[in-house]
């Protein structure tokens, strides 16, 4: 077996069936099934009081009364306390303890664990090796910046060698900078440790960059999930399209469907070639989505899709432009386009283009 099996093996699965969580007569979680693999790295993405965080606590054991059932590699845990389903969690507000050391706080685990002092000493060692504060074993927590502090939990959610890491949004008070660098040592970590992580996280580019499969939620529910890649490029509804990433939408009348295209109308009685997932039927009201970054202006090549507008304004954004091009009365299309060709001004009438593979068809809103 490869080192890579070997670690892989290190991660525990998950098993949630039909989890359903109610608060008075709001229900939090709404009927959440997932099956998590050993080491994936699953991240749940959602707007604020999608249900992330309650589905997490129940994971962890903190969430009193749900209905359904968990299991961590392969056995049912809603029976046991937190302590004893052997998880590594990083609460969302996350506490350390601020009377103690760096090093005390990530022993912590191991002393309720009844750790032998010998052996906790080793232990915090490694784990401060592993978020890279070897030297500052000795400060309080008010003594570390933000990124620091972070890393303690993690560390100490760590320390005891989990198969399961639930982290919820770990870096969600940091800057941008110091965001990604913790981001990509997230990812190192889960590499080198092979174990599963979930990740909660309202930030679309970390759940992109940091996961084998993403969740998104609404509503207390999973509206998808898939990995980054399917998600981007075939979301099965508009709200996860206008979730991850940009994208823009109008309504379109289903024309024929043949194969996996479809002919639509749309935009003022204009006929357009599109990509179907859904099965949509001739007549079939529907909405048709495209990335910015899809749409040409003045190209005559590889377009099927093409239609006359008017430039309405053209935002400079550094290394690309954001044009917006009203098509119809109601309609506006966004193109990103580079800024080695020709600036558009607000007025000029362009050629709005983009290929029938790039335009999918999404059910109705
Ligand atoms: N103890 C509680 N009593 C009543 N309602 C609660 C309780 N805890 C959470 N809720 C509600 O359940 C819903 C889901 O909350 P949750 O904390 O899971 O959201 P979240 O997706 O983690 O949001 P955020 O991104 O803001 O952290 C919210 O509407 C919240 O107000
Ligand atoms: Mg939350």
């Amino acid at each position: 077996m490869t080192r890579e099996k070997v670690e892989a093996t290190l991660g525990a699965s998950v098993q949630i069936r039909n989890l359903k969580l109610i608060y008075g007569d709001f229900t939090a979680v709404d009927d959440v099934s997932l099956d998590i693999a050993p080491g994936e790295f699953l991240t749940m993405l959602g707007p604020s009081g999608s249900g992330k965080t309650t589905t997490m606590m129940a994971i962890a054991g903190f969430a009193q009364g749900y209905s359904g059932s968990i299991a961590i590699g392969g056995r049912r845990v809603d029976e046991l306390p937190p302590h004893r389903r052997n998880i590594g969690v990083v609460f969302q507000h996350l506490a350390l303890f601020p009377h103690m050391t760096v090093a005390d706080n990530i022993a912590f685990p191991l002393v309720m664990r009844g750790v032998s002092k010998g052996e906790i000493a080793g232990r915090v060692r490694q784990a401060l090796d592993l978020v890279q504060l070897k030297q500052l074993g000795d400060r309080l927590p008010a003594q570390l910046s933000g990124g620091q502090q972070q890393r303690v939990a993690i560390a100490r959610a760590l320390v005891f060698s989990p198969p399961l890491l639930l982290l919820d949004e770990p870096l969600g008070a940091l800057d941008r900078k110091l965001r990604d660098t913790l981001q990509l040592e997230l990812k190192e970590l889960h590499r080198k440790l092979g174990i599963t992580i979930v990740l909660v996280t309202h930030d679309q580019v970390e759940a992109i960059l940091l996961s084998d499969r993403v969740a998104v939620m609404n509503d207390g529910r999973i509206a998808q999930i898939a990995t980054p890649t399917d998600l981007y490029f075939s979301p099965v509804n508009r709200f996860v399209a206008d979730f991850v990433g940009e994208s823009v939408c109008f309504p379109a009348t289903v024309r024929t469907v043949d194969g996996d295209r479809c002919g639509v109308e749309a935009l003022g009685g204009q006929r357009f070639q599109a990509r179907h997932l859904h099965g949509p039927r001739p007549g079939e009201t529907v909405e048709i989505m495209l990335r910015p970054e899809h749409v040409r202006l003045d190209e005559q090549r590889g377009m099927e899709n093409a239609i006359e507008g008017t430039v309405i304004d053209s935002i400079f954004l550094g290394d690309h432009s954001r044009v917006r091009v009203a098509v119809s009365s109601a309609d506006t299309i966004s193109a990103v386009v580079d800024n080695r060709g020709t600036s558009r001004g607000s007025g000029e009438r362009v050629r709005v283009g983009w290929a029938a593979a790039d335009a999918l068809v999404l059910p109705p809103n």
